[in-house]
């Protein structure tokens, strides 16, 4: 036994040790034999503690560039989570302070351009997406272990695509029969048809990343000639959507900090659905002159201890992240924020500063029916002159505001008519010259419901592992201008509230699934069951499972294709629970 083990040790050590001499064998290669290309230059490295810290395995060259990490640009994300792998698998020595200021350090200066970094935001922003990937090699190579988001949050020399894939080989050689496949033909086999290409998926997988992934760029060229911190203190208005919670409006108060991209925040938010207000403060760091990373608390959290996430009603999270993209004009910010154990709870927002000007946010709704007379709308935003007056507001043709019930510096409640036969469709409001796009959709009636997400996963937990919830909202739609239904032009109107149920998805014969995979709240919320086998299910199995989640909205008003058929409207999303995240790849410490 004792043999075995210092065998496996021996293997494991082997793998450990493999990429290090990649690593040494490419300091020590002589420049002439190997001519770097123009767009090979690496980026020399000026701050003092990187070399200090890295410098004895990474080595120096005359121009002040340190073998693999001159030759990348990674989110603040990727360089944590490649300093975490140093002091886990290759022996680096750091404290948590020091680690901090490398990240820094590296994001700044061999970080991605902000049109670089734009199209990878969903993967620090933890979003549930389906991802687009233009390469079938890179499909089958690499997106079978992680996201696509995880790659394209990276640049590199062709060098270092291929060095990547070695580290992958020498620490997780199962990637070999999972992903890279890289055996050889058998024996007896025919020649393949001339013109085929025979070479291995991670091959072609570099061919690929080399040429759409390099190390520079016109855009970081542009940047960094750009590169400074962004002087963000001030008021910022804040409009946001959580799922099963609707629209939220509110105001950031950035502070500086003592360090030139470091700020603290005061937060105030209104839910305007259930109009319950919630402050928070927080302190966030900005990196690469437009990457936001915050955190914030809420006050009730913050006494109570900062990981008191009151995820089961998904309101008010103790402790949440914020990952956010500064424009180029520092004048708007949008992204998410996000708390939970898989940071599936989330609010999407966008803040923008508040000047001298007022700004119009958007309604207290997403849509208004049409014809309609003495509804109320409630306009949010921010510096409202105090001599409004109702031929100040302009929500287009066929909508009349009639009456200005009160109006206060930040929201303005407003009286106004529909009229019969208004052009149905998503409609641009302005309050004297301030405006706000697409804030309200007019139409005639509900056509169908959706559920929102379509698809979606919950995670067994509560034993050992945290639970991942999952959480549902119906959303109402109308047939838009060409009359059909379940078309590109229908009309999103908001949420509605409606009447959860599961049902068995019939996958597996006669497994009752819906018995045993979790509950679905009456808000929509579903939590799922705990992990581990159940023995009173058949073979013991666990809790896993598949499930329609239906909601059923029954409105006095609504019928179906205009007859006089009133049955409720159903609609249905597919739910996979499913076990624990066992390894998790996040890297929280960027937001400290
Ligand atoms: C004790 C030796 C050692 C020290 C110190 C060290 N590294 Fe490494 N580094 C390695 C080895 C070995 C590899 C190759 C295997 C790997 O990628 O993990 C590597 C690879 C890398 C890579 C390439 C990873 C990739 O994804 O291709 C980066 C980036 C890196 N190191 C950054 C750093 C930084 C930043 C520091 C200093 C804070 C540092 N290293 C300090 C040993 C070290
Ligand atoms: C067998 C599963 C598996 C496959 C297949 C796989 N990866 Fe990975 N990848 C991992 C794991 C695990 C890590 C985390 C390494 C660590 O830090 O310990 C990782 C890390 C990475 C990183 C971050 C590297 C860093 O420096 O921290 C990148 C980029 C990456 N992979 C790209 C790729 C690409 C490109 C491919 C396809 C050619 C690929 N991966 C295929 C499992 C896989």
């Amino acid at each position: 036994m004792r043999v075995l083990k210092a065998l496996v040790l021996v293997i494991f050590s082997l793998f450990l040790f493999l990429p290090a001499l990649w690593a040494q064998s490419q300091t020590q290669s002589p420049p002439q034999e190997k001519p770097k290309e123009p767009d090979e230059e690496g980026i020399p490295i000026t701050n003092p503690l990187v070399v200090e810290k890295c410098s004895s395995c990474h080595k120096k060259d005359e121009k002040g560039r340190l073998t693999r990490i001159s030759y990348e640009r990674l989110t603040p994300e990727g360089w944590q989570m490649a300093i975490k792998r140093m002091v886990r698998l290759n022996g680096l020595n750091i404290t948590p302070e020091e680690a901090r200021a490398i990240v820094k350090y590296l994001s700044n200066f061999h970080g991605l351009a902000p049109e670089e970094a734009k199209p990878a935001m969903y993967q620090a922003e933890h979003r549930m997406i389906d991802e687009n990937v233009p390469d079938e090699s890179v499909r089958t190579a690499c997106i079978i272990c992680h996201s696509y988001g995880r790659i394209i949050s990276q640049r590199r020399t062709r060098e270092e695509w291929e060095l990547l894939i070695n580290m992958h080989v020498g620490y997780f050689p199962v990637v070999e029969f999972q992903g890279f496949r890289r055996f050889p033909p058998p024996p007896d086999a025919p020649p393949p048809p001339p013109g085929t290409d025979t070479r291995h998926p991670a091959d072609r997988a570099v061919e690929f990343l080399a040429k759409t992934l390099p190390l520079q760029s016109p855009e970081w060229s542009a940047w960094r000639a750009n590169l400074r911190a962004p002087k963000m203190a001030g008021r910022w208005l804040v409009t946001g959507y959580q799922i099963g919670r609707g629209r939220i409006y509110g105001e950031v108060s950035i502070e500086p900090a003592a360090v030139e991209d470091e700020f603290t925040t005061k937060i105030k938010l209104h839910y305007v659905k259930d109009g319950t207000v919630v402050t928070r403060t927080g302190r966030s760091i900005v990196y690469t002159g437009y990457s936001w990373r915050g955190r914030s608390f809420s006050d009730k959290g913050r006494q109570a201890g900062s990981n008191n996430n009151d995820v089961m009603t998904n309101s008010d999270p103790g402790e949440l992240r914020e990952v956010m993209f500064i424009s180029r004009d520092w004048l708007q910010m949008e992204g998410r924020w996000f708390w939970g154990d898989y940071e599936e709870f989330g609010i999407d927002v966008t803040l923008r500063r508040i000047g001298a000007d007022p700004i119009v946010l958007g309604l207290d709704r997403l849509s208004i029916k049409a014809p309609a007379t003495g509804e109320q709308l409630r306009i949010f935003g921010s510096n409202f002159p105090s001599d409004l007056k109702v031929e100040d507001f302009d929500f287009g043709p066929g909508i009349t505001v009639k009456r200005i019930i009160n109006a206060g510096n930040e929201n303005i409640l407003v009286e106004v008519d529909v009229a019969e036969g208004a052009v149905l469709g998503k409609r641009d409001i302005a309050v004297r010259h301030s405006f706000a796009s697409g804030a309200i959709t007019v139409y005639d009636k509900v056509d169908y419901i959706k559920v929102s997400p379509d698809k979606a996963l919950a995670r067994l937990g509560g034993v050992k592992f945290p639970k991942g919830y999952q959480q549902f909202e119906a959303l109402a739609y109308n047939r838009g201008p060409d009359n059909k239904p379940q078309t590109a032009d229908d009309l999103n109107l908001g949420p509605i509230d409606v009447e959860w149920s599961v049902e068995e998805f019939p996958s597996t014969y006669n497994d009752d699934d819906k018995e045993f995979v979790g509950t679905l709240s009456r808000t929509g919320l579903f939590t799922p069951a705990i992990e581990g086998p159940n023995p009173k299910r058949k073979f013991e199995r666990n809790n896993y499972g598949e499930i329609w989640v239906i909601a059923t909205y029954k409105s006095p008003g609504a019928t179906r294709d205009g007859a006089k058929d009133s049955r409720p409207f159903t609609a249905r999303s597919y739910l996979v629970v499913t076990i624990p995240l066992y390894v998790k790849w996040d890297q929280p410490e960027v937001a400290r």
